[in-house]
């Protein structure tokens, strides 16, 4: 269990994931207890585990995270509940995202992608990770509000962009601090958003995107949601499909660098594509984008690779006996998804970039990249979609060369290439 009271926690905020989580499988086996921020925890790194806890178990395991990250965000996001709120919530959250609704985004979601990537190419150093957090953004933007006025799409940026920072910061009111400011800006987008929620309710047009879907949502007592609840779930699906999903992009764009031949071989599958499109004149469909066989598997294996959620937390509500361990009420739980994936038994030769491993389906609940169970990914299919597209436009349109030292990891707090991945970029007919 470590140090008193500190626990754990600085060897795993302060070292490599792998190393930590490794060194305790190896000595005490695929269950183990810690403590963890100031939390007695268990660490479950079974496949059989996880989904006991996730899915056939997972009224027994409430989701849990810091006060101090709950207010950032909003208490009323859903993924702070369990029960009748969380499934009416998800349901709104999931229809606006569905695929019938997602195939409606492509062409701006190309657009989005063609105007960012315009701003790359010159042979200047460009921090991946970075603009890929711009892109994600204005993708969330676009699931969220459909077409958003651009005064209001920077000002929420602007704020929002504040609260990512503080929600990683230590939570203190102490004025000038990431923090406090967050809380400010926090205010600031619950202003902005009441200005565009009454602007739409002028509108009286009933849209499909997920502020549409909030605001008209009745309950079984004709009951509407409060503007508090609609902001903290907006909030909480930009926050939930930013930096995953720029992380992710992240991780492709060094795999596929660091293996040229797999580069090529992508840039011909999405090239035969562009040419169909008339060069590219045409824009892609979504019939196109569910066959980039290749572009799906470089997908997947970064999700395993990179493996950017590397665990979840959950509590346990009440005493749980797992295979002859007690859980005990009121302990964290975490499933382990990176150990999972860098398991040498699901995934053979585990710390090798390998796509072709996905040409046969993993092993059930061996691939958890977006969770499993009652609080799953909804957005997974348009984080796979956003990645397809900015793949095809970065690799038709452009070349590129990782600059500096390219071996490192940081973590912000999901694991990205060092730096942020600086990178420069070329127009792809230019010498
Ligand atoms: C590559 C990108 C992404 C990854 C790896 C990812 C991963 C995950 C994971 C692992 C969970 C489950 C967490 C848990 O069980 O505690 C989750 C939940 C969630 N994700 Fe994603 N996500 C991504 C992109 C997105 C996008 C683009 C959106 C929305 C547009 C989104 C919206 C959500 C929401 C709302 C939840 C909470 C669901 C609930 O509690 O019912 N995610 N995501």
């Amino acid at each position: 269990m470590g140090w008193p009271c500190v626990g754990e926690t600085l060897q795993l905020y302060s070292q490599d994931p792998n190393v930590f989580f490794a060194t305790k499988q190896k000595r005490y086996g695929e269950i183990f207890k810690t403590h963890i921020l100031g939390c007695p925890c268990i660490m479950l790194a079974s496949p059989e585990a996880a989904r006991f806890v996730l899915v056939s178990r997972a009224h027994l395991f409430k989701p849990t995270y810091p006060r101090s990250k709950e207010e950032m965000i909003g208490p009323s996001a859903l993924f702070f509940h369990q029960g009748d709120y969380h499934t009416h919530l998800r349901k709104l959250v999931q229809s606006s995202l569905s695929l019938v609704a997602i195939q409606k985004f492509i062409p701006h979601i190309e657009a989005i992608a063609v105007s960012a990537i315009e701003t790359w190419a010159g042979g200047h150093v460009v921090n991946t990770y970075q603009e890929m957090k711009k892109f994600s953004f204005n993708v969330g933007i676009l699931s969220i509000f459909g077409h958003l006025d651009v005064n209001y799409r920077e000002e929420l940026e602007k704020n929002y962009c504040m609260v990512n920072k503080g929600y990683n910061s230590f939570p203190t009111n102490v004025p000038g601090t990431a923090y406090s400011k967050a809380i400010v800006a926090r205010k600031r987008i619950s202003k902005i958003l009441s200005e565009i929620i009454s602007k739409r309710m002028e509108k009286s047009v009933a849209e499909k995107d997920l502020l549409g879907h909030l605001l008209n949502y009745r309950d079984e007592k004709g009951q509407r949601l409060t503007e508090e609840q609609i902001a903290d779930n907006i909030i909480g699906v930009l926050f939930a499909a930013q930096d995953t999903t720029a992380s992710v992009l992240t991780w492709i764009l060094k795999y596929l660098h660091d293996d040229q031949k797999l580069l090529e071989q992508v840039k011909a599958e999405q090239k035969a594509i562009c040419e169909l499109n008339d060069k590219g004149k045409n824009p892609l469909t979504w019939a196109q984008t569910r066959n980039m066989p290749l572009t799906n598997k470089v997908i997947l294996e970064s999700l395993r690779m990179a493996s950017i959620i590397s665990f979840t937390f959950r509590e346990a509500v009440t005493d749980v006996e797992y295979k002859g361990y007690l859980i005990p009420k009121g302990w964290k739980v975490m499933p382990l998804f990176r150990n999972i994936h860098h398991n040498s038994e699901y995934f053979p030769d585990p710390h090798n970039f390998d796509p072709s491993r996905f040409e046969v389906a993993p092993k059930p609940n061996t691939f958890l990249p977006f969770g499993n169970g009652v609080h799953s990914c909804p957005g997974n299919e348009l984080a796979k979609l956003e990645m397809l597209i900015m793949i095809h436009h970065v690799v038709t349109k452009l070349r590129y060369e990782v600059v500096g030292s390219q071996n490192g990891i940081q973590y912000g707090p999901f694991p990205v290439p060092q730096h942020g991945l600086p990178v420069k970029f070329w127009k792809e007919s230019s010498n």
